[in-house]
């Protein structure tokens, strides 16, 4: 055959070790191994083990600030966190996956691409979606969703063929970014159990939290933060920074049944202690510069983009069309909010933007009150017009 390519996205465990042999042994295909760096992997170690297990040729992409600049920050901006709870770290990495995917099989010239998703979780949904948007001629395969294996299939598998191995696993199964930690299976699968000390990698238990608390400026300039404490850094360092940080205090620990796309309910333990801080501190300052008006709106379209990412809709007309009103209502986004990180929460202690709508002069309660208080009667009357001849007419 001609084009016998297929790019893997690869993570080194034992899932994607093993459907390197079973891709080239199935479809006579040689297999090209991409790993992303989206902050938590070693991408060297990772390239290695991916030449052992047989690889014809192993690619790395560097995808950190692709990832904070045109994935979480717009995010943040638009608030979306799914059911209240899940600040969208996994959902949100793997439409670049896709994107990365797609741009190693053209210029590879491979005719499919392959993941490690399972047949069960949303994943799969985002990156077979993400992939026939970019690029619908590219054939997806996901081998774990089609081999059966149970582990113990997939480990004599791999022994069969000498793979060099690392069956010791956590008894999770973990997805990190520089968003979040996501922890499921195993123990968690017992909605009624609080998740095992070890389930959590990123904070310490609220236990062993200092005492003092930390406070920290966090500076927003329309909607993205640029600053902590005064000090300027990239998106990179500045969530990595809040990471350790908040995770010091304890901050960040979500513990959610949540709604998959697939239809089932999942009991999910997640770690985004700079989510947590930065989506706080940026609604706070958006209670000072969007009008009442504003706010209502823009939860709505917060959560319909929350489901939007989660589903997997991320190469939608429909994403740039809310990203297009959500970048809209930052432009006064911009000022200093104040938080304080303390024995597991993050708290927000103080505000403050040029181009606030809170006046002072007209909320205040002292002698400076500019407040009109003489037009509150009138005011009243009318706005209670048609309560009263409701209640006459109607009783
Ligand atoms: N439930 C989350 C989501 O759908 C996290 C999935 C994490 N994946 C994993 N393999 N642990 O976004």
């Amino acid at each position: 055959m001609a084009n016998d390519k297929i790019v893997l996205a690869y993570s080194g465990g034992l899932d994607t070790s093993v459907a390197v042999p079973w891709l080239k042994e199935q479809y006579g295909a040689d297999v090209i191994t991409l790993t992303i760096d989206l902050g938590m992997v070693d991408l060297e170690s990772i390239r290695e083990r991916a030449m052992q297990v047989g690889a014809a040729k192993a690619l790395t992409v560097d995808g950190k600030e692709t990832l904070v600049n045109e994935f979480l920050f717009p995010a943040l901006q638009a608030g979306a966190i799914y059911e209240e709870q899940y600040p969208l770290a996994t959902a949100l990495g793997r439409p670049l996956i896709a994107r990365y995917l797609v741009e190693a099989a053209r210029s590879e010239g491979a005719y499919a691409v392959a993941h490690g998703c399972t047949g069960k979780g949303n994943d799969q949904v985002r990156i077979d979606v993400g992939v026939a948007a970019l690029a619908p001629e590219l054939k997806v395969i996901a081998p774990i969703r089609d081999w059966g294996m149970s582990r113990e299939d997939e480990i004599e598998y791999g022994q069969a063929r000498n793979l060099p191995i690392n069956a010791s696993r956590s008894r999770f199964s973990v997805d990190e970014n520089l968003w979040g930690r996501s922890a499921e299976a195993g123990e968690l699968e017992d909605p009624w159990l609080e998740p095992p000390e070890d389930a959590y990698d990123w904070t310490v238990p609220v236990g062993s939290a200092p005492d003092e608390p930390t406070y920290l400026e966090i500076r927003f300039e329309e909607g993205l933060p640029t600053a902590l404490d005064g000090e300027s850094m990239n998106g990179v360092d500045l969530i990595r920074h809040l990471n350790a940080l908040a995770g010091q205090h304890g901050v960040g620990r979500v513990d959610h049944v949540e709604n998959r796309l697939v239809g089932i309910k999942s009991r999910e333990v997640y770690e985004t202690p700079a989510a947590v801080t930065l989506h706080s501190a940026h609604k706070a300052l958006e209670t000072l510069t969007l009008s009442k008006d504003q706010a209502r709106l823009k939860a709505q379209i917060s959560q319909q983009y929350a489901d939007m990412v989660y589903n997997g809709l991320w190469f939608t007309h429909h994403r740039l069309d809310m990203d297009a009103y959500i970048r809209s209502t930052q432009r006064y986004v911009t000022g200093d909010v104040r938080v304080r990180l303390h024995k597991g929460v993050c708290t927000v202690v103080g505000r403050t933007a040029p181009q606030a709508l809170y006046n002072y002069s007209l909320a205040t309660y002292d002698r400076e009150d500019q407040f009109d208080h003489s037009a509150a009667a009138g005011f009243i009357d009318i706005f209670g017009l048609p309560v009263r001849t409701q209640n006459q007419a109607q009783g």
